[in-house]
């Protein structure tokens, strides 16, 4: 709606996981080089966690992309209510398996036998389980057995199970130790810090046409990174609710009654906040 208005030739703060968006900061730089690297090298489970909204379907629809440019087969569950028996025809449907899709025993052959025969060429094949900590413990539990198969040279299957910080809380527990011991790389994703906050914006930015970005000053940034906590996703929400603001008041800069506007709208809390309604609850405003 407001792209003209600020000489952009697209939306530059969409929610979806879009990796042309990819801002590069070091922790998911090194997220996707840990995401890479065990795949490459066979390392069998890798986790990926991190807060809700910190870009971890991100990393996996790079990784996705990255699979797809190697030509490596890999299945994508990314629906956490399953039960053990659509989480096999899930993957069996991925794999394009030939068997009947509906049989758990079928597919665990059919799938046995495309991971050995791939294995045998050299080749490796992928898992990614996005949202994880969801998962029921039945189905986590064939997770950890589709891990166990292996010959000499390292694990048939790579997996990849991402999900919110309660998954590393979930493999504490007693019934998921097994699983948590076979973790081989362990990659966490953090909001982003002041600075990091400033060049994300910038760089989105940038990929949607505004090659210097002259909307946000400094103090505005510094304050829509302690509303936004640094969390990508809400930085995003604050920022497309802040261009059209300012687009709907035909001004080509933000300012703080903008972002107080739209953060009031979008019911964001930060303890600067919480620190100005408890004053003005003791003054009795
Ligand atoms: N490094 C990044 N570069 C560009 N955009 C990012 C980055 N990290 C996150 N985002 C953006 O933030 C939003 C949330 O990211 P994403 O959906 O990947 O988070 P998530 O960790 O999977 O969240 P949830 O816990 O809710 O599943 C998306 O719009 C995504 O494009
Ligand atoms: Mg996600």
């Amino acid at each position: 709606m407001y792209n003209a208005f600020f000489g952009l030739k697209e939306n530059p703060f969409e929610l979806s996981p879009d990796p042309a968006f990819l801002y590069r900061s070091t922790q998911h730089e090194e997220a996707l080089a840990n995401l890479l690297y065990g795949v490459q090298s066979r390392k069998g489970f890798i986790a990926l966690t991190g807060e809700v909204g910190t870009g971890k379907t991100t990393m996996l629809e790079c990784l996705r992309d990255f699979l797809h440019s190697q030509q490596i087969p890999f299945a994508f569950v990314f629906n956490s209510r399953l039960t053990p028996d659509q989480f096999f025809e899930m993957i069996a449907y991925d794999f394009d398996l030939r068997c009947s899709r509906t049989s758990k025993m079928e597919v665990l052959f059919a799938l046995n036998a495309m991971l050995v025969e791939r294995a045998n060429q050299g080749k490796t094949t992928v898992l990614i389980v996005d949202e994880a900590h969801n998962l029921e413990w039945d189905v986590l539990e064939e997770i950890r057995l589709l891990g166990n198969l292996e010959n000499r040279r390292g694990k048939l299957m790579q997996i990849i199970i991402a999900g919110q910080p309660e998954l590393d809380r979930k493999l504490e527990a007693p019934n998921f130790r097994q699983l948590k011991q076979r973790i081989a790389l362990r990659c966490q994703l953090k909001p982003f810090d002041q600075t990091e906050t400033a060049l994300y914006i910038a760089s989105r930015l940038a990929k949607a046409g505004m090659a210097t970005q002259t909307v946000f000053s400094p103090e505005l940034l510094e304050e829509l990174h302690a509303r936004s906590h640094g969390i990508p996703r809400i930085i995003n929400l604050v920022c497309d609710n802040l261009l059209l603001l300012a687009f709907a008041m035909e001004s080509k800069v933000g300012t703080m009654e903008m972002l107080d506007e739209v953060s009031t709208d979008l019911r964001l809390e930060w303890p600067g906040n919480r620190t100005r309604h408890k004053e003005q609850y003791s003054r009795g405003d």
